[in-house]
């Protein structure tokens, strides 16, 4: 026997019905960014190796370990996108887009891949559904993309959300609390992690969010980032918390989210929540302002705010079967007899193209087993179909919930089908 082939580690097939509640997940994140003024943009899965490093940064998790790179056959280095904001960044650049409108909204969902330890909710290839705004300062927009993502998982029935606010400040603020936090940490480095050790000389501001528990608690009284913070950066905090207010988000702040991307400017935040089913990866949404990775990668000056969710974890924490996400077809077309089976089959062709969700089988079976299948998928209606409904020209629609049945013309069923489709 052959050797069976899997997929690789940490990429899962996505399989219907499960494929459903991520459509019907997608479409509701896609209506609402809509509604907020955003509109799709799709940037290649591949970029150059370069536009990652520079851009999410050398001493970051991901560049230094996570990537997933590669020569081409010209010996170009590409990487995997590990995560969007970079490719936007590129693209906004690289086709001017600042000449075009002064403020840019873009939604983008698909594929990201990090070669990371896998366990629940955190997989090497995971899906995102991320929104990146160029050209708007005011920090009303980013309080803004917090209460969308607000309003799109309390819609869709996730409940214990948790909004977790912080400030990064500016690159100044930043290098000021680098220092407090290393002249704090400098006599405990012994204690500190391996990782963290490392951490010390290349980003001592990810030890903040380290995972180890001694790590955690040497962190606890640790300088606060806020404290740190100049005039500008504090007032840009406290007005983005005061419109959060108006939006009447509930948030609180922890000084000791600062990402594990290296853009970040200003406001950084996570939603966490759905923990019932994700264990320790409770982060469904990080994101934040970066105000300067446009121009660090050639652009113009051009402040920028955006975030990025987690699919998979949204899926795990909306809730519901699967099953229940799928549409059952509208009407199933039942047949008796081959002449009726290939009439049948003609009947549900057209009304499929006018529009209709019909359901019509191929294989010679008797009724009995017809009806136990359209029972099954759920329809609402069942047409039967045999010798004597075509000697008449009248069928029978079944109304399967109200048990009632009527009698129409075949050349009326589209309409009264039609009908009650929007009935
Ligand atoms: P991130 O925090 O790296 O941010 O990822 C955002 C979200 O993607 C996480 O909160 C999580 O839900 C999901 N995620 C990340 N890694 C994995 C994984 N290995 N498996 C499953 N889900 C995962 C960013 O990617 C930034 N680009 C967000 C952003 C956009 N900031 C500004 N604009």
């Amino acid at each position: 026997m052959s050797r069976v082939i899997k997929s690789p580690r940490g990429m899962n097939d996505l399989l219907p019905p499960e494929s459903s509640k991520w459509l019907y997940f997608e479409s509701a994140c896609r209506s609402l960014f809509e509604r907020f003024g955003y509109l799709e943009v799709r940037t290649p899965i591949v970029e150059s190796t370069e536009l990652f490093a520079r851009g999410i940064g050398e001493a970051t998790d991901i560049v230094e370990k996570e990537m997933y790179t590669f020569p081409d056959r010209k010996e170009r280095s590409l990487t995997m996108r590990p995560e969007m904001t970079a490719g936007c960044a590129r693209s906004y650049i690289e086709h001017a887009i600042h000449k075009r409108e002064p403020v840019t909204r873009w939604f983008y969902t698909g594929p990201m891949f990090r070669y990371e330890r896998m366990q629940t909710g955190r997989y090497r290839q995971f899906y995102q559904v991320g929104v990146e705004a160029f050209g708007a300062p005011e920090p009303s927009v980013d309080a803004e993309q917090i209460a969308m993502l607000y309003a799109l998982y309390t819609q869709l029935g996730v409940t214990d959300l948790d909004v977790v606010v912080n400030s990064v400040g500016t690159g100044d603020d930043r290098q000021r609390y680098r220092e407090a936090l290393v002249a704090f940490l400098t006599p405990h480095r012994s204690e500190l992690c391996e990782d963290c050790q490392r951490r010390m000389d290349t980003n001592p501001l990810r030890i903040l969010d380290c995972k180890v528990p001694s790590c955690q608690l040497l962190v606890v009284d640790a300088p606060n980032i806020l404290e740190s913070l100049g005039p500008d950066s504090r007032a840009h905090f406290d007005q983005m918390r005061r419109h959060l207010d108006g939006f009447e988000i509930p948030h609180r702040v922890n000084p000791r989210v600062v990402r594990g991307l290296d853009y970040y400017t200003a406001t950084v935040f996570e939603i966490l929540g759905g923990s019932a089913n994700l264990g320790t990866q409770s982060t469904l949404v990080g994101g934040g302002r970066y105000d300067t990775l446009i121009e660090r990668l050639g652009g113009p000056p051009t402040p920028a705010m955006g975030f990025a969710l987690g699919v998979e974890r949204a899926i795990l924490s909306l809730p519901g079967d699967p099953s229940e996400y799928v549409n059952a077809p509208l009407a199933y077309l039942a047949a008796h007899g081959t002449a009726a089976r290939e009439r049948a089959l003609a009947i549900a062709h057209r009304l499929r193209v006018a529009g209709l969700r019909i359901e019509v089988e191929h294989r010679e079976v008797g009724l009995k087993a017809q009806f136990k299948r359209a029972d099954k998928l759920g329809v609402r209606y069942v047409v039967t179909l045999g010798e004597d409904e075509l000697a008449s020209g009248e069928v029978k629609i079944r109304d399967m919930n109200r048990r009632q049945e009527i009698a129409v013309k075949l050349r009326d069923l589209e309409s009264a089908l039609k009908q009650r489709a929007h009935g």
